[in-house]
């Protein structure tokens, strides 16, 4: 099979628990490149905020924390670290207060301005998988190969709750909250969740992590065979 250039962005968007976490992961192994979660980055001011007990719907507050806190994102094979004042809290991020609070602080365009200032740094010299909601339709709009992962809401919410720390939720509650979110990422009026026009579509309610690699795989491979079969695909 053809070998790669380095230096290629790929990005993947989609709705929550739509399998972009594994794949961008295991596609960024593969590839030789490095795997950025830009999920991570309004986390970790969430988490921040929460330290802090600012209010997650206020833009000014938010902007004001921004400026005096020092983020420092390092960019790995794994997973992205974070660092917020010097602290690695990478770990804490994954609870779902946090969780919560990203997808509500996520609305404010001045917020997102700067962390899209950030995520295009980090992408700059390109060999990156990057997944969330606006890297191909925002972040890096002109990026060569862009995916947009999918699955139905009922799927995803099982996959949230087995994902859950053991005896924390119910099912109907996790199903709730995707729905939630799903509604907060692709209501909002500053770069809603949406597929690129240019994006492949790609459903995973039944494919396993595996096969969607592999289905991302092709279609990057057959775009180095053929662009133009690429754009018709
Ligand atoms: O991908 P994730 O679940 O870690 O993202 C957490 C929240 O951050 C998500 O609900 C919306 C927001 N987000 C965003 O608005 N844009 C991105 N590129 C990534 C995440």
């Amino acid at each position: 099979m053809k070998r790669l250039p380095k230096d290629l962005i790929i990005t993947i968007d989609g709705p929550v628990a739509a399998g972009k976490t594994t794949a961008a992961r295991l596609l960024a192994e593969r590839l030789g490149y490095c795997y950025i979660d830009s999920g991570t980055m309004y986390r970790a001011l969430a988490w921040k905020a929460i330290q802090e007990g600012i209010d997650v719907s206020s833009p000014t507050m938010l902007l004001d924390l921004l400026a005096r806190t020092e983020l420092e994102f390092r960019p790995g094979p794994e997973r992205l670290r974070v660092l917020v004042d010097g602290e690695d809290v990478t770990d804490a991020l994954r609870l779902p207060r946090i969780e919560t609070a990203s997808s509500i602080l996520s609305v404010h365009p001045s917020v997102r301005e700067e962390l899209v200032r950030r995520q295009r740094q980090l992408g700059i010299g390109g060999g990156v998988v990057m997944d969330g909601r606006d890297i191909g339709t925002v972040v890096f709009p002109d990026a060569p190969v862009k995916f947009y992962l999918t699955a139905s809401p009922e799927e995803r919410g099982r996959r949230r709750f087995r994902e859950s720390p053991h005896g924390t939720g119910s099912l109907e509650g996790t199903l709730a909250e995707v729905e939630r979110r799903d509604r907060r990422d692709m209501e909002r009026p500053a770069s809603p969740l949406k597929p690129a026009p240019d994006a492949i579509l790609i459903d995973t309610t039944f494919l396993s992590a595996e096969e969607v690699v592999k289905e991302l795989e092709s279609h990057i491979h057959r775009k180095l065979r053929d662009p133009r079969d690429f754009l018709l695909a």
